[in-house]
């Protein structure tokens, strides 16, 4: 007997898109599936046990395509970049008039919205989707950000909404905008989960190195913090990696790993795209810049022992106060890139809806956090200016948390313990509450070394000096 014809085809069966293929066939989706690999297929088939009756393996891209139901809805999930193109390309011959291809990796929004271009007009669509949550979220609820043509969501949305996790009933997934909206998304997400991860590791660096506490004793005091409004997966995730030890030197784990941290390029892709439209997400960029000066090892090694500290006495803060100090960073972390987000949502046109952005990022993907609902709840609410840290709710948690982050900062600095993302925070909220700042000596420099003008505070216009033939007037 043959199968009926598939509702949806992955392609790619690595870890992320075998997850997602067991997670539309367990939620009653028929799956066709293949990969590059053909090799791979029969494991994964076999892996599937009885969800294998849901799913068509296939090794050709032909017979993969035509084991679609129309219109067709295929799934990539392949290496970003020059793979995708190929793809395109191989798969691009074989559509029809409304079938969608889905590219789910962490590709640049640039090049989304350039394969969106080149298949437009062609009768094909394409759809960039941010997929969170690592591989437990694929294969029991990731969050999902979409973007591309209504006519895709139209296809997606069924699918999509049954796999995706849910946060009180509601599916963590939404059709964000066109073309790269949902790449861009993501890759913001992901900027805020740097700086996110980066706040919680200098919390560890002020509590290890300032005040001597082992890691199984920084774990604990996190752990506690899950019952606060801190709660978030991120520290839960460290809370339990800091207390688990190395069966192997029975040291705690975190002791034995060299602090050399990786990265894929989203983190920076958020700066560099938020310097673009003359935005800054500090708290993000430190982050960035934190895991590349992790990785100049042998430098730090040298530096340590041949540059002075020049140190302060000062106390470590109490637990209760570091996470008042971590509550108020991490608002301002969410607040610089939901300000990137608005950024890009008037470059590109997307109308992107920052309540129902927090709302899909509220369970499932890797930044969820109690906090998220409240931000759904002011975004959903009005806004003065727009921006998060003026919703009445959050000026009301900043005023309680802000001297928290200025005793954490202060003794970082007293210490020389380093902590540039909580720091970066706090500048940009002093700077954000200034409404006099000192850009008009920007402007002076400006004008008197290349007349490049300046505004009057007291007349409409703009207005050069000769300040050389000024300051010898006034001398
Ligand atoms: C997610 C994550 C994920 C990302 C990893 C690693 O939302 O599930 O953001 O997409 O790939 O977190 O990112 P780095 O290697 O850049 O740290």
């Amino acid at each position: 007997m043959t199968k009926a014809k598939a509702d949806i085809g992955v392609y790619g069966l690595g870890t992320m898109g075998s997850a997602l293929a067991l997670n539309l066939a367990e939620k009653g989706f028929h799956v066709a599936v293949t990969n590059r690999e053909v090799e791979w297929i029969a494991n994964f088939v076999q892996g599937a046990g009885p969800l294998g009756s849901q799913i068509t393996a296939t090794d050709t891209l032909d017979s993969f395509v035509s084991a679609l139901k129309t219109p067709r809805t295929i799934l990539f999930m392949i290496p970003s970049g020059a793979p995708m193109d190929a793809m395109i390309d191989a798969v691009l011959p074989l559509l029809e008039d409304g079938d969608t291809i889905i590219d789910g990796g962490n590709a640049d929004f640039n090049a989304t919205r350039r394969r969106f271009d080149r298949l437009s007009g062609t009768g094909a669509h394409f759809v960039g989707m941010g997929v969170s949550g690592g591989e437990k979220g694929a294969r029991h609820g990731p969050s999902m950000m979409v973007g591309g043509s209504a006519h895709s969501w139209q296809q997606l949305k069924p699918m999509a909404e049954a796999i995706a996790a849910r946060f009180e009933g509601d599916p963590c997934v939404a059709h964000l905008g066109t073309d790269g909206a949902g790449h861009f998304v993501k890759t913001v997400h992901n900027g805020i989960e740097y700086a996110d991860m980066q706040m919680i590791a200098e919390i560890y660096g002020i509590l290890r190195d300032g005040a001597g506490w082992n890691a199984p004793r920084i774990g604990a005091l996190f752990e506690e913090w899950q019952s606060g409004p801190l709660s978030s997966y991120l520290i839960e995730v460290s809370a339990a990696a800091l207390q688990t030890m190395d069966p192997e030197t029975d040291q705690p784990m975190v002791d034995v790993i060299l602090d050399r941290a990786g990265q894929k390029g989203t983190g920076r892709w958020t700066v560099i795209e938020a310097l673009k439209m003359g935005q800054s997400a500090s708290a993000i960029e430190a982050a960035v810049g934190a895991r590349g000066w992790s990785s100049e090892k042998p430098t730090r090694e040298v530096a340590e022992t041949v540059l002075s500290a020049g140190t302060l006495p000062a106390e470590v803060p109490e637990g209760g106060d570091l996470e008042s100090a971590f509550l108020a960073a991490r608002i301002l972390a969410h607040a610089q890139g939901f300000r990137v987000l608005a950024a890009a949502s008037e470059e590109f046109d997307w109308a992107l809806d920052m309540a129902r952005i927090s709302e899909i990022w509220r369970a499932g993907c890797i930044i969820r956090s109690a906090l998220l609902d409240d931000f759904a709840q002011a975004f959903r609410d009005e806004l003065p200016e727009g921006h998060l840290i003026l919703a009445p709710a959050m000026v009301a948690t900043l005023a309680k948390t802000i001297p928290a982050l200025r005793r954490t900062v202060a003794a970082g600095v007293a210490l020389g313990t380093p902590l540039p993302a909580l720091s970066a925070s706090l500048a940009w909220y002093d700077s954000m509450r200034r409404g006099r700042g000192t850009a008009n000596l920007i402007q002076a420099q400006r004008d008197f070394f290349g007349a490049h003008g300046f505004e009057r505070t007291d007349q409409e216009g703009k207005f050069n000096v000769d300040w050389p033939e000024l300051a010898s007037e006034n001398s």
